[in-house]
């Protein structure tokens, strides 16, 4: 593999997933493990991600000196590469100027003029200027000795560094991200031509890899896995089914929060047409009892979950033999809790201790895997294109979009407003481009007219979103029509309500759902 040695994890992994769309399969590992360690992965190549630090700084994260004679080819990235010039006798200084955001590139080739040099050989030539974006606040002013610098920017005279023999490469830019067109283009240089891997990632065959591997590593005894309706749960779910057949039993718990007609929608696209066998729990009655009377959205929160976990246990308790509990974690999950040491189980998704109380072994087959390598080998296993492309949807269901206490009116209330946004986004062609689009219970109340008569009725939110990641999200300019037929549809369709305002709050300040 090539492996991203990690020196500030949200660097590494946007690094890991454009060498992954590069075709090269890549891992991310901590910056700090020891280079036998390193080396016994047999590593194509190296590259060390940028990071918040200064090499100066106490405690900054460092490497194993050993990597820089090892042979392996090295990429230092920004902070990676003023850890290189450090390490191997140049200087780096606090800048005069911070250099934040756009910045114009000169490529300098090579002392006769003839190339670019090493680096940018094919990606540029000399005295072309590229657009690339930066952000540090440190400079490599002088190279280390046998490396010269190839690249400089107002404010960087090394702005990026190529040792004249040995494989070893630093840029202070970040070639990772979209905003530096020509990054990737060098980061496939790096690979294919200066490492010489071989390309050929794909995690369709990832999948076909992993159901072997599951075979041997579950030979016998049976798994469960709760499916939630999304991709995660079920791509894991149907990878496990693969290979362990009726082994795997799947759990649904319906908790009697989840959207209007989804309880049907899995039964029948994971259960019936997978052939997975699916025991669903239908135990909404009992969800609705225990909320009763509670309005703190944490306190709501926290007794879906334990009731989850009671009612997952006690179907799963029900069953002989069972031994494995599968979870569909994802690669940012696994890096971001444990720095991607594979030692690391990672606890804080884990169903609530659960796999301990059981005696449980955790699988989690897709814990190499990014979101849309999950989606491919979705679409690889058959999974239908409703659960490939889903929304997110809140563990927590519908009770996280209604305020205040969650009462059957207002499930049903918020449940049929739901289907008609969503209807009305999809029917719009609009689906692709949003994160979410849903409707909210709002816990107000306004005076309406309703044929002839005055109606105090609840006053519903409608909220679209865009977002890349959940972490920060804006409202969707929705074209008017489109809010005239939601907001007619609504009014006109479920009982009681005559007043639906659209939520026009970016997070943040505000957060994509009301609780
Ligand atoms: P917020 O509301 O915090 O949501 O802006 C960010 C993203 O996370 C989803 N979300 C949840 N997902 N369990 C989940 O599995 C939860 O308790 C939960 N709360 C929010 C939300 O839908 C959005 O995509």
């Amino acid at each position: 593999p090539v492996l991203v040695l990690d020196l500030g994890a949200q660097y590494a992994l946007l690094i890991a997933r454009r060498i992954r769309e590069l075709g090269v399969y890549c891992e991310v590992v901590p910056g700090d493990l020891p280079a036998q360690a390193l080396l016994e992965r047999r590593p194509r190549a190296l590259v060390l991600s940028g990071g918040p630090s200064s090499v100066y700084a106490p405690g900054a994260p460092g490497v194993d000196p050993e990597l820089w004679s090892a042979g392996v080819p090295v990429l230092g990235i920004c902070y990676g590469m003023q850890l290189m010039a450090q390490a191997l006798g140049g200087e780096v200084r606090r800048g005069d100027r911070q250099e934040f955001g756009r910045s114009e590139l000169e490529l300098l080739g090579a002392p006769d003029g003839s190339s670019s040099g090493r680096l940018f050989d094919g990606v540029g030539r000399p005295g072309d200027r590229l657009v690339c974006w930066m952000s540090h606040g440190d400079v490599v002013v002088e190279p280390p000795p046998g490396f010269r610098s190839v690249a400089r920017t107002a404010v960087s005279p090394v702005a990026a560094m190529e040792h004249e023999q040995r494989p070893l490469f630093g840029v202070q830019f970040h070639p990772e991200v979209a905003h530096t067109p020509f990054g990737t283009a060098l980061l496939r240089h790096f690979l294919y031509d200066l490492a010489g891997v071989s390309g050929g990632w794909d995690p369709r065959d990832f999948g076909r890899r992993a159901v072997d591997a599951l075979r041997q590593q579950l030979p016998e005894g049976r798994a469960v896995v709760a499916l939630s309706g999304g991709v995660d749960s079920a791509t894991a779910a149907a990878l496990v089914h693969r290979a362990l057949g009726d082994r795997l039993t799947a759990i649904f718990v319906d908790h009697g929060l989840m959207r209007q007609g989804e309880p049907d929608f899995v039964r029948r696209e994971l259960g019936e047409r997978l052939g997975m066998p699916l025991i669903a729990v239908d135990a909404g009655a009992r969800f609705l009892q225990a909320l009763r009377g509670v309005r703190d959205p944490e306190r709501k929160r926290r007794i879906i979950g334990q009731e989850f976990i009671r009612v997952f246990e006690e179907t799963a308790g029900a069953l002989p033999d069972v031994r494995y509990l599968v979870q569909g974690t994802l690669y940012p999950d696994v890096v971001e809790s444990g720095g991607g040491k594979t030692a690391t189980i990672k606890s804080h998704h884990n169903v609530g201790g659960l796999p301990e109380r059981m005696g449980l072994r955790l699988v989690e087959p897709l814990r190499f895997l990014f979101k849309d390598e999950v989606r491919a080998l979705a679409r690889e296993l058959g999974l239908p294109d409703r659960i490939v492309d889903r929304h997110p949807f809140p563990g927590p269901g519908l009770a996280v979009r209604i305020v205040g206490e969650v009462t059957p009116e207002a499930l049903e209330t918020v449940r049929a407003c739901d289907a008609i946004v969503v209807e009305e986004v999809e029917r719009a062609g609009l689906a692709r481009e949003v994160w979410q689009a849903f409707a909210v219970w709002t816990g107000s109340y306004s005076v309406g007219v309703k044929g002839d008569a005055r109606l105090y009725g609840p006053v519903v939110a409608v909220r679209c979103v865009q977002s890349h990641d959940g972490m920060t999200a804006d409202w969707v300019r929705l074209p008017y029509e489109l809010l005239d037929r939601i907001s007619h549809r609504i009014t006109n369709e479920v009982p009681y309500v005559s007043r639906v305002v659209y939520d026009i709050s970016p997070k943040p300040p505000a957060t994509i759902e009301w609780e």
